[in-house]
């Protein structure tokens, strides 16, 4: 096969929406109005309904989005986040920046995400919050750890960072926990071009506090009542994103659609595929398969034009940066597990049924299909 197949095709994408993303920016160049302003507020509005929210504060990325959910719901120095291991950096690194400490517990193999089981051995006195990350774009089983969080007085802060649409028991997440952050980093389902974040909430007082400490802390300009930051959106990110929201719902279709025919076409294969669980709409943000021949069947696929990524090669307890944290190999079996077998296949709205049928083709020659007994 000569054709190559491309991880994400962001070019494709916006060829098709190029006249209204134009025109966009062109409105907020126009206007002067570079970082917030009305563009940004009304993208605000819309996530806000798209997520069923009552409040939606736009941030420079979803990291500042965990950060301050954690500063909102009280999380400082000395406190314990409960999460996982097995995710982006940025969730652990987010619970780090407020001087907590994340408390990693395992994931379930099936859905890549928290184990609800192992929640409640790992709470102490020093525990403040619950993140649980919905990864890939499936839901993580939330009603467990609202259920946990409640009988131990603790906040949930929902990493949705890869999440846009995702629904738990039909309900969009987000702002099913106490706060949730997103991304729009531009290779997530709803991307930016540049880096973007949003936060989400049904709490007033946490959206208030969230407002400010984006802002310098100031609910006036020039008086600052809190210790802030600058993680403001830019117009320019939040007028782009409000085009590219209207294409979202279409989009995700389009990723279902895909993941749907990977299944089919990958039934037989001698591959793990990922499961959508009864309580997920899952958005396919990656899909990624098992195999324990990870590296061979990545290099024959490269060799076969398949671009291919992994999500996440080493899990937070295992990085170099977060040692001093204390744990070791063996810790966590399911997230290292999971660490050594996934593999992200080619996954975006605009892949065509010959792209589909190419990776299909080429995953079957490179991994082997089952035998049937
Ligand atoms: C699970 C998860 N959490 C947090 C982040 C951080 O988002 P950002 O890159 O916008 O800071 C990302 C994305 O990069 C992510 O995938």
């Amino acid at each position: 096969m000569h054709r190559v197949v491309p991880f994400v095709d962001l070019k494709t994408q916006y060829q098709s929406i190029k006249d209204e993303v134009m025109t966009a920016v062109g409105h907020v160049l126009e206007t002067g109005q570079f970082v917030l302003g009305e563009e940004v507020s009304k993208f605000e509005q819309e996530f806000a309904s798209y997520v069923d929210a009552k409040h939606a504060i736009a941030l420079n990325t979803g990291t500042s989005g965990l950060h301050l959910a954690l500063l909102a719901a009280g999380v400082g120095p000395g406190d314990e986040v409960i999460t996982v291991p097995f995710t982006f950096v940025a969730t652990a690194a987010a619970i780090r920046y407020t001087g907590a400490i994340p408390v990693f517990v395992d994931i379930n193999l099936e859905s890549f995400t928290m184990d609800p089981a192992q929640v409640e051995q790992a709470i102490t006195p020093k525990t403040k919050a619950i993140c649980p990350v919905h990864l890939y774009g499936q839901a993580a089983d939330l009603d467990p750890i609202l259920d946990i969080a409640k009988r131990h007085g603790l906040k949930v802060i929902e990493d949705a960072c890869q999440a846009h649409g995702t629904e738990y028991k039909g309900r969009r997440v987000g702002a099913i926990g106490d706060v949730g952050a997103f991304s729009f980093y531009p290779g997530k389902n709803l991307g930016a071009y540049g880096e973007g974040g949003m936060a989400v909430t049904n709490d007033d007082a946490a959206a208030k506090a969230i407002r400010m400490l984006r802002d310098w802390g100031a609910e006036k300009k020039y008086y600052h009542s809190l210790k802030g930051f600058n993680y403001r959106m830019d117009g320019v990110q939040g007028a782009i994103l409000r085009v590219k929201l209207r294409y979202l719902a279409g989009w995700t279709d389009a990723r279902r659609a895909h993941a749907a025919t990977y299944q089919r076409l990958l039934a037989d294969s001698n591959l793990v595929l990922p499961q959508e669980m009864s309580y997920s709409r899952h958005v396919y943000h990656v899909f990624a398969v098992r195999t324990a021949n990870r590296e061979a069947l990545m290099a024959g696929l490269q060799k076969e034009g398949v671009q291919t990524g992994i999500h996440y090669p080493i899990p937070v307890h295992l990085q170099e940066a977060h040692a001093d944290l204390g744990y070791k190999a063996g810790d966590f079996p399911l997230s290292e597990q999971a660490a050594n077998e996934v593999l992200s296949l080619p996954m975006f709205p605009e892949m065509t049924y010959t792209q589909l049928e190419d990776v299909a083709a080429a995953v079957r020659q490179e991994a082997g299909v089952l035998i049937q007994q």
